[in-house]
């Protein structure tokens, strides 16, 4: 895998065709810490958004919450003799990682917390969840980061400018970016934004910190996104899709719904349990299953999120009340860090948010994996090396991003970055398709309904990632083996 990036690296002079804003790049021979040549051209440098002072009342009203809250639900479990321990790792499809008697337990309590949220977002008593705070407005990009993933960041948003994107970019981070980092990701107009006491629990970790960042940037409307997503093309074109001005609140799906568990999926049995009409999240949240309720039957994930804040304050607030679960497992209910609860970590936050809220959403309706043909023992499989995300209707459906690397079945690291290794895509809610995160055996059918050519946009944008992938490594001073674990040796 070194190999072949080093390859690429020698002969990067090579031409890349869509880089053409970037060329000024080739002619240094001192590269460390140097961003693309006109990359900032049009890039906001004065963000002009609230600072900490206007963000205060916000996360001290969080941290006063999650206190009462604490109180509260200590007293209530005091009585409860059977709380899990560190090592109770086991599993059921109604409440998780979170023992059954114990997530029973809980519920009536659980109901009132969000409850109560709900009514402090709505109430003009003194108490009151305050409001979006004064100097949020515009629109940006925002991603959640360690420094292990900054270059496959760097990379994405090098070719983000280069397809014209031009709105502000920022990372947000536990303070665990150097301010060596912070300066190099500042050349390549990326900012830095710090987490520090701004969270309700300093506790907080892993996918716990997706929402706050969220809650705390600067923009009235964001586009999340993972920091493994890379954009086929300019993506910032989404905030004017018709689905985002009438809904406020676009989500895409993860590959797995729930009618997959029939067909014999394992993966759609774990990963999307709350998509069951057994799952106590029907109970908590109160709604009514409707398995031919798409929004019901598949799972979604925060790889994509774009949403307008002033319209969806609360809904977002109770998203982050998901990720506010204190640190001890005598105390876990949705999730902590990377570990699960009741919750696939945050990945369905938005989701639940909204169907507790009965707030309409638009949910991306395509999905898939993108991948190879492998042959086995002489027997076709499909060979998946990372996700496919499409745009909704008005994009026309076709490809915004793909994400390589994510699952845990997927480090397939820089090997991924051929076009031969995803020249197919296998589409995630075809009749009878199952996809999946590692190689599977494809029967004659399967390759008739579920699998297809992948989208032409792939192809040079694997080429161009692999590139800058490179480049990006090299201006962060550090190696592209290390971006990319081994496979099945993922944390
Ligand atoms: C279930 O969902 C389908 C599709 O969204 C909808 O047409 C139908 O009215 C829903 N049924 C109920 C009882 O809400």
């Amino acid at each position: 895998m070194q190999l072949r990036g080093q390859a690429r690296a020698t002969g990067w002079i090579l031409p890349v065709i869509c880089l053409v804003p970037l060329r000024g790049w080739a002619g240094s021979s001192h590269r460390a810490r140097l961003a693309p040549e006109g990359i900032r051209e049009g890039v906001r440098s004065d963000p002009g958004g609230p600072d900490h002072q206007q963000l205060g009342p916000l996360a001290d009203w969080w941290q006063g919450l999650c206190y009462l809250w604490d109180q509260y639900l200590g007293e209530q479990l005091q009585g409860f003799s059977e709380q899990p321990g560190d090592d109770d790792l086991s599993w059921n499809p109604r409440c998780g990682h979170v023992p059954l008697r114990f997530c029973e337990w809980q519920l009536p309590h659980r109901q009132i917390q969000w409850r109560q949220l709900n009514l402090l977002a709505h109430t003009s008593q003194e108490n009151a969840l305050p409001g979006i705070p004064e100097g949020m407005r515009g629109r940006g990009l925002v991603t959640t980061v360690y420094s292990r993933r900054l270059p496959m960041v760097l990379a994405n948003i090098a070719r983000l400018r280069a397809n014209g994107c031009k709105l502000p970019i920022q990372v947000w981070h536990d303070d665990e970016l150097p301010v060596e980092e912070c300066t190099t990701l500042g050349l390549w107009s990326v900012e830095c934004r710090s987490l520090r006491n701004l969270l309700p629990r300093e506790s907080m970790r892993g996918y716990q910190l997706s929402l706050p960042s969220i809650v705390f940037s600067e923009f009235e409307q964001i586009l999340f996104f993972s920091s493994d997503v890379f954009f086929a093309g300019n993506i910032c074109d989404m905030f004017d899709s018709p689905e985002f001005e009438e809904y406020g609140y676009v989500l895409w799906p993860e590959l797995w719904e729930s009618g997959m568990v029939e067909l014999g999926s394992e993966e759609a049995r774990y990963y999307a349990d709350s998509t069951h009409p057994e799952h106590v999240f029907w109970d908590l949240f109160n709604v009514l299953h409707n398995s031919s309720n798409p929004q019901h039957r598949r799972a979604t994930d925060t790889q994509l999120v774009l949403l307008d804040k002033r319209r969806h304050w609360d809904v977002l607030n109770l998203a982050l009340l998901f990720c506010t679960d204190p640190p001890e497992k005598s105390r876990q209910f949705y999730f902590r860090g990377h570990s699960y609860g009741a919750m696939n970590a945050e990945k369905d936050s938005h989701k639940w948010a909204l169907l507790a809220l009965n707030r309409p959403f638009y949910l991306v309706e395509r999905g898939g994996t993108v991948g190879s043909l492998e042959f086995v023992a002489d027997l076709p499989h499909f060979s998946p090396c990372g996700l496919v995300i499409y745009g909704p209707p008005s994009y026309g459906g076709q490809l915004l991003a793909a994400a390589i690397g994510k699952e845990d079945g997927l480090y397939r690291g820089l090997a991924c970055f051929d076009e031969a290794r995803v020249a197919l895509t296998y589409s995630a809610f075809g009749e009878h398709c199952v996809p999946r995160t590692v190689p599977h055996a494809l029967n004659a059918a399967d390759l008739d309904a579920c699998a297809s050519k992948a989208p032409a946009e792939v192809a040079p944008m694997v080429e161009d990632l692999e590139y800058l992938l490179y480049h990006a490594a090299e201006s962060l001073g550090t190696r592209l083996s290390s971006v990319f674990k081994p496979r099945f040796e993922c944390s």
